[in-house]
């Protein structure tokens, strides 16, 4: 495995990290969710990334029950807040309140003292920016989280944050984590370049656009058994969005590209992300061990110049690149 700094910050994570959205606690059952992470750490995979809201909480459970007994300085841990943990006005967003209880009810489920990152997996437009900001920079210093970071904001968000963080005193932001993949790529235009002059690090969400890049999804054909687009619980809804045959007619061109490089379609798909200088990590969901042994082949592969220049040529207007996709709920969810 290859290991990256994440953003301007002494923390090194793997290059390709693993998630358990969508699967672990619903998708799949807790031997196959163990038996993934297991083969992420057999891979080399150090950084784990999790939600409280992930399976209504269940996610964070099933994973640190998957990590129990490995040497805690070994792993990076990280987890979110912000979507909705329960019934209550306050169960939900950035406020300091559900902060502190947010961050308590993770370190519970995950069974560790602290996670290495805690992130904002949303902006929240009903809390002052400084309450957040404030709130995350106690928990840090309570020693509950290591580093902060977000999750899908906008450029100029996360600037007034450091803007906050520059005034007074309080520890900045060193990661983003936005989705990212050959097909969705928003944060380029304007993400990015400031996340470059600020030394903040992408930790990069459905590199393999949820499965769709590997090319198991035949236009105008039924998905696969077990496949996310067959998960009722949740993942075919998520799935659907990239469910168009002028999406999946584009993705089946990509074929040859990946087998003139010698990768399977996924590795195309996660060393396409990892070219970029500003990702820390690509983050890899998996729903069966053989899928993280097949992605993580894609360490340390650099892609050539004209690869990449046949990739936007094969896929053209399938790709949304407007920044203004980014956005978060105008109110709380
Ligand atoms: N911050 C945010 O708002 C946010 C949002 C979404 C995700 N995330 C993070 O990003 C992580 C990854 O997201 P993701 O799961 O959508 O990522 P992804 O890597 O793009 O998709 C993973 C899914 O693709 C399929 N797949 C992967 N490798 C395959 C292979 N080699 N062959 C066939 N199918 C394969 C599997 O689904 P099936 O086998 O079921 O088809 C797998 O669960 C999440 O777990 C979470 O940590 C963050």
């Amino acid at each position: 495995m290859e290991f990256r700094y994440l953003g301007r910050s002494g923390l090194k994570i793997s290059e390709i990290s693993y998630g358990n959205w969508i699967t672990h606690g619903s998708q799949v059952e807790e031997d196959t969710a163990v038996a993934c992470v297991h083969a992420a750490l057999d891979e080399g995979i150090t950084t784990f990334d999790t939600a409280d809201v992930y399976a209504g909480t269940r996610a964070e459970t099933v994973l640190g029950r998957a990590l129990k007994g490995q040497r805690r300085e070994s792993l990076e841990i990280f987890t979110k807040v912000y979507w909705p943990t329960g019934p209550g006005p306050n169960d939900r967003g950035l406020s300091r309140k559900h902060i502190m209880e947010s961050i308590d009810g993770s370190l519970r489920r995950l069974g560790t003292d602290y996670v290495d990152l805690y992130q904002a997996h949303r902006f929240d437009h009903e809390t002052p920016l400084e309450e957040t900001m404030r709130a995350f920079e106690d928990v840090v210093r309570q020693g509950k989280a290591l580093y902060i970071g977000v999750s899908e904001w906008r450029a100029e968000e996360i600037s007034a944050a450091l803007k906050i963080a520059e005034e007074r005193g309080f520890d900045r932001i060193i990661s983003n984590q936005p989705q990212y993949s050959m097909l969705y790529r928003v944060i380029e235009q304007e993400v990015v370049p400031l996340c470059e002059r600020e030394g903040i690090g992408q930790i990069v969400w459905s590199p393999i656009a949820q499965g769709v890049l590997t090319g198991k999804y035949l236009p105008g054909q039924a998905p696969p058994p077990g496949s996310r687009a067959t998960d009722d619980k949740s993942g075919a809804d998520f799935v659907k969005f990239w469910m168009r045959d002028e999406v999946l007619t584009r993705v089946q061109d990509l074929r040859p590209l990946a087998q003139e490089a010698g990768l399977t379609m996924a590795q195309l798909a996660v060393a396409w992300v990892l070219q970029n200088p500003n990702v820390s990590s690509a983050i890899v969901g998996a729903s069966r061990p053989e899928q993280i042994r097949d992605n993580v082949k894609a360490r340390g592969v650099r892609l050539e110049a004209e690869l990449l220049a046949r990739v936007d040529e094969v896929l053209g207007d399938a790709v949304i690149r407007d920044p203004a996709e980014t956005r978060s709920p105008a109110t709380r969810p």
